[in-house]
């Protein structure tokens, strides 16, 4: 038994230390770290996003969750492109899972700062991801470098817009991922972002309160019956009026910050979204939910590194895109 226990162990180890080799050896070659340096007219571009990042977060910490999701939403459609942030009609922005997606105004008003110091010089895109990390560390995340040099891309079509459902499988997840490039690993650590933020009843209310399965009155079995009461009896009651009611990802009192609470929820059938809790109920990546559980120090520091692997999804650099001058137009 002991055997069997540390051969797990160490069969866990090693699986980490894979997946970190992986995430160390990914992305993209012409990237660079520092690549803004001595560009800008004197200006330190990092230090500049980070200080616009700061000032916000102290009004309003919510901006990491945006943030974070607006870097999934951005990176695995086409790629880290900068074409979630275009405006008009049949954009990436009006695409259904992007109706909800907040924080645009922080790039834009970094965007503009930049463009007053050295103008045409820093990308849409890369202010995304800078100001995803900075946000990130301030939440009580780890400090990460990233490398820049992204370009923006002069595409965005709504019909690109390929997310992943809230009701995804284990297994869809993972495969989604894969087509990304990122591995379970990446996934189960890259779905702890929602260790912070919100969303609506609207979005749980059918799929997981009162109509699992298709089922009038029906509520999802795989959810902690304490939690289900609490929901159905004083967070989403089950009336229209309910719809927009805010719930927390994680627990309200750590929704606000980077930890491993997402995975001990999970644990607890805790999860809000039925995605969440397919990472526990489904054998092939609870292991990794039970290691993300067990040792908090670990998500903090693996968390940053799936971050950066997906903010290296197909970039464009070098002569292609553009650099734009607002981040919300093409050229
Ligand atoms: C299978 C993958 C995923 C699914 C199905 C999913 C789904 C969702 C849904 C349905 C919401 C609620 C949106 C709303 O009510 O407005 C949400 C929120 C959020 N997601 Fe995900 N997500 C996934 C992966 C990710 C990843 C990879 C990240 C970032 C690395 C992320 C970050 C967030 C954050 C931070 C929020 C809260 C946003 C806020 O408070 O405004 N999600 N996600």
């Amino acid at each position: 038994m002991a055997s069997a226990a540390r051969n797990g162990a160490a069969a866990a180890a090693l699986m980490v230390a894979v997946s970190v080799l992986a995430l160390a050896a990914a992305g993209s070659a012409q990237l660079q770290y520092g690549f803004y340096k001595g560009k800008c007219n004197g200006t330190d571009v990092e230090a500049l996003v980070q200080s616009i990042v700061r000032a916000r977060f102290a009004r309003e910490n919510p901006i990491v969750a945006y943030l974070l999701r607006m870097q999934f939403h951005e990176c695995a459609v086409n790629g880290c492109d900068g074409g979630l942030l275009i405006d008009g009609p049949g954009t990436e922005k009006t695409a259904p899972p992007n109706l909800s997606v907040k924080g645009y105004d922080v790039i834009a008003a970094v965007k503009a700062e930049l463009e007053r110091k050295c103008p045409g010089v820093v990308s849409c895109s890369d202010i995304q991801i800078l100001a995803t990390r900075d946000a990130v560390a301030l939440a009580g995340g780890a400090a990460y470098a990233v490398r820049t040099g992204r370009r923006d891309r002069r595409r965005s079509l709504a019909p690109d817009v390929r997310l992943p459902a809230p009701e995804f499988t284990a297994a869809q997840m993972v495969a989604y991922f894969g087509g990304l490039g990122l591995s379970a690993f990446d996934a189960v650590l890259l779905l702890g972002a929602h260790t912070v933020g919100a969303t609506r009843c609207s979005a749980i209310k059918g799929s997981r309160l009162y109509r699992y399965g298709g089922r009038a009155g029906a509520t999802d079995p795989g959810m902690d019956p304490g939690y289900a009461f609490v929901y159905k009896n004083y967070v989403c009651p089950n009336v229209p009026s309910s719809d927009n009611n805010a719930v927390f990802l994680d627990d309200q009192w750590s929704a606000l910050k980077l930890d491993n609470h997402y995975y001990r929820n999970l644990q607890q059938r805790r999860g809000v979204l039925a995605c969440d809790q397919n990472l526990y109920s489904d054998g092939s990546t609870r292991w990794i939910v039970d290691l993300l559980a067990k040792d908090s120090g670990l998500f903090t520091s693996l968390f940053p590194k799936a971050l950066v692997k997906l903010s290296e999804v197909n970039v464009v650099t070098g002569t292609q895109g553009e650099i734009r001058k607002v981040c919300n137009r093409f050229n």
